[in-house]
């Protein structure tokens, strides 16, 4: 079933678990995530960023979501990630999606605020949730770097009583698409934040943090966490390693299969880490 990312998070932040958020590249990968989230009977957030939106199209990547979803067995979210562009942002409302995430974590706090109210107007009157970032999760080993900007526990507290988001974004040490490097969570900060913050709160750039590190991570405020170049990385892997074992084989569908079995695999190590199985 589709449902909205405040349905899904709400029940996760007081109790010790944690709803991961996949980011999909491919049907495949999409299919692969929910498949999984279905064999553990868990909620699950489908996550598309820019770069999924360009291969898909607004149009098609909600409709690949909604389908998704309406014929799974568990909780699925449409959630649209960091868009700072608003046309795209009400396009993918218009499509269908029952998630935003407005990300003006590159824009000085106040004109951040006036968008993520704006946003927050339009979303809420039409029944959909939205994550914002206060504070700034860097850019990790590839692209453009932009620095990190840890969030303080009082900007986190007055960014949400201003704009009333469903959700918050903060840094607190993590990096994006990070491949080798492991996270340096500080987490004096995610305890300070969670006793401030009455909202969940969204864990950016997971791949480089240590299942260690998620399982304490689940017991705290943080109820969304977004995982995405680990899939990725399992997927790609999982292509080389067949095509080297099977140099004759003509069947693309075979390829896509073994690698979408692999993500799956890889979905459900991180649903059993942060708990949310059983709990759809
Ligand atoms: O918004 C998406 C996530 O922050 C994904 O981060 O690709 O580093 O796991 P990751
Ligand atoms: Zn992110």
């Amino acid at each position: 079933s589709l449902l909205s990312l405040k349905e899904i998070l709400d029940p996760a932040k007081d109790e010790n678990f944690a709803v991961p958020a996949f980011n999909f590249f491919s049907f495949e990968d999409a299919k692969a995530i929910v498949r999984a989230a279905e064999e553990l009977n868990s909620p699950v957030i489908l996550m598309s960023s820019g770069s999924c939106v360009k291969n898909f199209g607004i149009e098609t990547a909600a409709s690949v979501m909604r389908n998704l979803a309406f014929n799974a067995s568990v909780p699925v979210v449409a959630h649209l990630d960091h868009a700072d562009n608003l046309e795209l942002i009400f396009k993918a409302m218009h499509h269908g999606y029952t998630s935003i995430m407005y990300d003006g974590s590159m824009l000085p706090v106040e004109e951040n605020i006036k968008n993520t109210q704006f946003v927050v107007k339009v979303a809420h009157s039409l029944g959909i949730s939205v994550e914002a970032e206060i504070g700034r999760v860097a850019k990790g080993e590839e692209g453009e770097s932009a620095e990190e900007i840890l969030t303080t526990p009082e900007s986190a507290k007055y960014f949400q009583d201003a704009t009333g988001v469903d959700c918050l974004a903060v840094a607190v040490g993590t990096k994006h698409a990070m491949q080798s490097q492991k996270a340096n969570i500080k987490f004096d900060n995610v305890e300070k934040i969670s006793a401030i913050v009455k909202i969940p709160l969204v864990l950016h750039g997971s791949s480089g943090v240590t299942n260690e590190e998620l399982d304490r991570i689940k017991n705290t405020k943080f109820a969304k966490i977004n995982i995405g170049t680990v899939l990725r990385r399992t997927y790609i892997d999982e292509i080389r390693k067949t095509l080297k074992e099977n140099p004759d084989l003509k069947d693309h569908l075979k390829l896509l299969q073994k690698s979408s079995m692999a993500v799956s695999e890889k979905v459900k190590e991180k649903i059993c880490i942060l708990k949310s199985d059983g709990k759809a």
